[in-house]
């Protein structure tokens, strides 16, 4: 990770100029420069003459030094790279995988030009939302890597019912919602996996996710998604969220590769909207489907009862 201030200033106590000068190869007098410039990005830093310097309050913005303090992961996010803007974390990510880093390395950036939805969509992606992408290499067959977005639900739905209080609901496949009336849901946050593979064999994948978390959202979306900001009613700390995100990421992952869907289909089936008998509408690429949802495979495909009595497995598409 590149030394920058921003990731050897500490807002927990003051580190010395003569330290941070040593740290960044650079004079008192061009630290003096860099500190003034932060001040004038909205950071506010105490100087006392022999304690150093201390931020006492940053913008909302994801800070390095207090990531690399407080990551509990052993791979998730230890090498994070966090870019101001651009087109999309996972073109980022998928050069960086084909450059051969190390599973866990992440890119986060603070706006997204190009951000990619599921389907070809796109992905509004202003400034104050999460915005990142993992490289993993898992040793499981590519069919299973589609998964990967649901495992990325189950662990982002359980980080924001931990850190706002809020109890979160799962679309199939990759969907996380939040109730904001009685019985009328609005989503927060979804993945997308990206991956290049042998026949049998994955080289890598890239696991995006994307959480409205204080960003606003244009007006065309506002009837379907929502804001954690909006939910809990204050502004989050979105540092704090990540490390939580990285955490249950890391935790849901692991189990999954050592012991499938079934190590999450049950914290997956409590939260998901889908309830047995439910009426479902599948609408995929190639065709529209009705059925009543009889449970989900332990492929992470959902089961449908077809109007002829027969039960089919689906494995794309959305639902309503
Ligand atoms: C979806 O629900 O359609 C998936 C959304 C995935 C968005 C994230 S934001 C970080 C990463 N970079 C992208 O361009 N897309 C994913």
């Amino acid at each position: 990770m590149a030394k920058d201030l921003l990731s050897i200033l500490d807002p927990a106590k003051p580190v010395s100029g003569e330290k941070l000068a040593r740290k960044l190869g650079i004079s008192r007098q061009a630290l003096h420069k860099r500190i003034s410039s932060l001040r004038r990005r909205g950071y506010r830093i105490q100087g006392k003459q022999k304690a150093g310097y201390r931020i006492l309050r940053e913008p909302d913005r994801i800070l390095l030094s207090r990531i690399l303090n407080e990551l509990k992961t052993r791979s998730f996010g230890k090498n994070l790279i966090v870019v101001e803007k651009t087109d999309s974390t996972q073109n980022e990510a998928k050069t960086l995988a084909e450059k051969g880093v190390s599973e866990g390395t992440a890119v986060l950036a603070e706006e997204q030009t190009a951000g990619k939805g599921r389907l070809g969509r796109t992905w509004e992606s202003g400034r104050g939302g999460l915005w990142f992408s993992v490289i993993l290499r898992p040793a499981f067959a590519p069919q299973k890597a589609s998964l990967l977005a649901m495992a990325a639900s189950v662990a982002v739905a359980k980080a924001l019912e931990a850190g706002a209080k809020i109890r979160c609901r799962l679309k199939w496949p990759n969907d996380v919602l939040v109730e904001t009336h009685k019985g009328a849901f609005r989503k927060i946050s979804g993945s997308l996996v990206e991956m290049s593979a042998e026949s049998d064999s994955i080289r890598w994948v890239v696991l995006g996710v994307g959480i409205d978390v204080n960003n606003s959202l244009p007006k065309d979306l506002r009837k379907t998604a929502v804001t954690l900001k909006e939910v809990s009613g204050r502004t989050i700390d979105r540092t704090a969220l990540l490390l939580k995100v990285f955490s249950n990421l890391e935790a849901v992952y692991g189990a999954f590769v050592k012991r499938g869907f079934a190590s999450f289909k049950g914290e997956y089936a409590r939260r998901s909207i889908l309830r047995r008998g439910m009426e479902v509408k599948l609408t995929d690429p190639s065709a529209h489907v009705k059925g009543k949802f009889s449970g989900f495979g332990n492929d992470g495909s959902i089961i449908l009862a077809l109007s002829e009595g027969k039960k089919s497995n689906f494995f794309a598409g959305d639902i309503s």
